[in-house]
């Protein structure tokens, strides 16, 4: 709740009953008027640098419950609605307000299985997509294995990241491959192009056919391993969340090289994405004691990446779809013998941003309290 201490200092009491002081600048940048900003597009109309840094709030008043009349000492009055106020407030300063990541492992038996459909309800839709924020992943059922679909179901949650694969990539083995990914050999865990930046943020994976009883999709979420290496050992936690790997990939048309920690920390210091592909990562030459806790480090890391407890595999029949965050999970593949018959998947690229935009859009159309009720 907020609570009027003094005639100019207005305080925000948590459920604790702590009190928390509310900083006069911080609330002047949320004017939401006219002469504030564009009620358009809630865009500022001023550089908000430009205030008074010693701006004072001067007058409180509460016209109806719920809602405060604020006077600042630049003369500018605006009306703020406690509500608003409150659930900004009350983020955590790393949250963009989506559902709460839930950590798996293998013993994931439940797994998230949807049943695909090309105009879903918006409710149908968002069930779809907090599965998807929460675990990382989303196995949809029945998508028409007619080839370039996995473009259309791409389009409803964002938009395509194209590559130098192109808008979609295919993947089956060839006798000329370029990677290792088209050819029928085992997979181990690993993140997509981490010689990207950015990114690519979410991959989706559509069967078009498989006649092989091996070539089992695999899943490990990064931050479930990462967590307990956090736990277990914070001091290889800390060296793989403080050096900088370098990946590459190269084709005859392509260099691509980019620099990333194996676990990357958000400036609040949580978990914000796994850079692993041991196939294409080079480390710089650091001091030798300094390489040798960064290989022991990443060994460490790489055992429990590789490890039965922490995977999940799945069979992917024609007409499946697995959507994943490639920043959190890692993702493989068994090995198959391609001589039992066919195994086609194809392959996309959608940005991080696309399923939480249209969650949040969803949200505001479902009204949050329809929302708060599903994922409870
Ligand atoms: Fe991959």
């Amino acid at each position: 709740m907020l609570r009027v201490v003094a005639p100019d200092q207005l305080r925000l009491v948590d459920g604790t009953g702590s009190e928390h002081a509310i900083h006069p600048l911080w609330l002047r940048e949320r004017c939401r008027d006219a002469a504030s900003m564009d009620l358009k597009t809630q865009q500022r109309l001023q550089d908000p640098s430009d205030y008074d840094l010693n701006l004072t709030i001067t007058a409180i008043s509460q016209p109806t419950p719920g809602s405060y009349r604020i006077r600042f000492s630049d003369g500018h009055e605006a009306s703020f609605d406690a509500a608003e106020i409150l659930s900004e407030a009350t983020l955590a300063p790393n949250s963009h307000d989506c559902p709460a990541v839930r950590l798996w492992d293998s013993s994931l038996t439940d797994l998230p299985r949807m049943r695909w459909r090309a105009d879903p309800a918006d409710a149908e839709l968002a069930a779809w997509l907090e599965a998807f924020l929460t675990f990382g992943f989303v196995i949809f059922e029945g998508v028409p294995s007619a080839p370039g679909s996995v473009l259309k179901v791409a389009t409803l949650f964002g938009f395509t990241r194209e590559t130098n694969f192109g808008a979609l990539f295919d993947v089956r083995s060839t006798p000329e491959a370029t990677d290792l990914a088209y050819t029928s050999v085992p997979l181990d865990p690993h993140t997509d192009n981490p010689y990207r930046s950015p990114v690519p943020g979410i991959q989706l994976l559509h069967c078009l056919i498989n006649q092989t009883s091996g070539g089992l999709s695999t899943l490990v979420d990064g931050f479930a391993v990462a967590q307990e290496l956090r736990r277990q050992n914070p001091a290889a936690f800390e060296v793989l969340s403080t050096t900088p790997v370098r990946f590459k990939y190269l084709d005859a048309h392509t260099e691509l090289t980019a620099s990333a920690p194996p676990i990357q920390l958000d400036v609040c210091g949580a978990l914000q994405a796994i850079h692993f592909s041991p196939r294409l990562d080079f480390v710089p030459l650091f001091a030798p004691e300094r390489l040798d806790a960064y290989f022991r480090a990443r060994r460490l890391f790489d055992q429990r990446l590789r490890a039965a407890a922490f995977e999940i595999r799945f069979l992917l029949k024609s007409g499946d779809l697995v959507m994943f965050d490639n920043c959190r999970l890692l993702h493989g593949r068994t090995g198959f013998d391609p001589g039992e018959g066919l195994r086609h998947l194809q392959g996309c690229y959608i940005d991080s941003d696309g399923p939480r935009s249209l969650y949040r859009v969803l949200r505001r159309r479902l009204g949050h309290a329809a929302m708060a009720r599903r994922s409870a």
